[in-house]
């Protein structure tokens, strides 16, 4: 059977890749844009805008409530909040240029305005960030009138705030006379984007400018009380989330609230298919209330901890060729592991977002542990190259963070 891919090639889409993933987003793209455009045929613009404001609205009340919303229903309200998300930037007729961009900075990757669109429907990343968010705000206003909110890296939706906003309008709790908000990406498709959003939606007033910088070398004009940063892969690995925060919050006032308020990277050894494959066989969804086998894992031990004080504090080390890297954590292998050598290393993030409010581990792709096939414990590999790491339990490693466009962990003998 042929792939869609397979298909579109054969009827004379010859420009497109065979099979690419990337070439499988635009054909899905090119799909919607179809579908966007039926459905505007049977919606005003009032129509839509409405629409557009009450999935934000539904999606924020299910979120900020105490009470548990099963996990069907959170589903259908965030595919509601994209689609309707998606109609919106399909208003601000990026060109596919501007749609597909995707390219590596020198302080990390730079996802597309197109692949950034999904992130609206990473459902546990936003609860627990916007719940942090909203309690960070509250707590800020209890003692003072107006609270200036940072959000560089927000992408085309800027997805962790501005549904709150929208919900704040609908619902009340905070007004845009309290709450003023920078929005800064470096894509322009995501600076398109975001002025058809907050166009769209009902929220204006609390946007006070939205700027189209580099997060690394953007100075905000005036103190910063709250910095919400996530530009984040799974392994703290690929975007520049280290080097945006490390610049960024020498602009926040003493008492400024970071959110995340910590990243805490941790390492452990699994068995692959256990860890990946088996616990999730019977698994509803992936997240960390789901998990069976935590207790077959051998853990490390942390590698980084990300806090104001921490990265106020870290001194980069400039090795030659101009690579930055940041010292991290150094931990003990534990001796006498029989099945050590059937292992392989996993590193994830633990976000603290602020107050109790936490993505934990699989919660969001984002905490999800990414495998590093070139760490061997007890081991050694088939063929031997440098790019393996090879040691021994009862050995310590030194975890240092690489900041280049591949950010990323280097493993020495410490
Ligand atoms: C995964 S997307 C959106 C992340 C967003 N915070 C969210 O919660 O969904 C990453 C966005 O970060 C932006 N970005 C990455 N590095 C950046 C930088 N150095 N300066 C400004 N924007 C950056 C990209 O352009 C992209 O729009």
């Amino acid at each position: 059977m042929k792939t869609q891919a397979q298909k579109v090639k054969h009827s004379n889409v010859a420009e497109l890749d065979f099979a690419d993933p990337a070439v499988d987003d635009l054909l899905k793209f090119s799909i919607r844009q179809q579908l966007e455009s039926l459905a505007q045929q049977q919606l005003s613009q009032a129509e839509r805008k409405l629409k557009l404001q009450q999935s934000f609205t539904q999606a924020m009340t299910a979120v900020l409530t105490d009470s548990v919303t099963v996990h069907e229903q959170l589903t259908a309200l965030f595919t509601d909040m994209y689609d309707q998300a998606m109609l919106s930037m399909a208003q601000a007729a990026l060109s596919q240029d501007v749609l597909t961009r995707q390219y590596v900075s020198a302080t990390g990757l730079i996802m597309s305005p197109l692949n950034c669109s999904t992130t609206i429907k990473d459902i546990y990343r936003i609860r627990g960030f916007v719940r942090g968010l909203d309690k960070a705000i509250k707590a800020k206003l209890s003692n003072r009138k107006q609270v200036r909110l940072l959000y560089p890296a927000c992408g085309p939706f800027a997805p962790l705030l501005l549904p709150l906003l929208q919900y704040y309008q609908d619902e009340g709790g905070v007004d845009s006379s309290q709450l003023k908000v920078v929005l800064v990406d470096i894509q322009p498709g995501a600076i398109q984007s975001l002025h058809q959003l907050v166009k769209d939606l009902n929220v204006s007033d609390y946007v006070e400018a939205i700027v189209e910088a580099d997060a690394t070398q953007y100075e905000p004009q005036g103190a910063i009380d709250i910095l919400l940063l996530e530009a984040l892969q799974h392994g703290f690995t690929q975007e520049g989330q280290l080097s945006i925060a490390r610049h960024q919050v020498q602009f926040l006032s003493l008492d400024g609230f970071l959110v995340p308020q910590s990243i805490s990277v941790q390492a452990i050894m699994v068995h692959g298919d256990t860890e990946f494959n088996q616990q999730w066989q019977s698994a509803a969804y992936t997240h960390s209330s789901n998990l069976s086998a935590r207790e077959q894992r051998v853990e490390l031990g942390e590698i980084l901890h990300i806090s104001k004080t921490a990265l106020i504090a870290m001194q980069p080390i400039t090795l030659s060729g101009d690579i930055e890297v940041v010292q991290a954590g150094t931990l003990l292998l534990p001796d006498g592991v029989t099945d050590m050598p059937e292992r392989i290393l996993a590193i994830y993030a633990r976000i603290h977002a602020f107050g109790d409010e936490v993505v934990d581990e699989y919660d969001s792709g984002i905490t999800h542990p990414l495998p590093d096939m070139t760490f061997y414990v007890d081991a050694t590999p088939s063929v031997p190259d440098n790019k393996y790491f090879v040691a021994r339990g009862g050995e310590r490693v030194g975890f240092y963070y690489q900041l280049s466009g591949l950010p990323r962990f280097i493993p020495v003998k410490a």
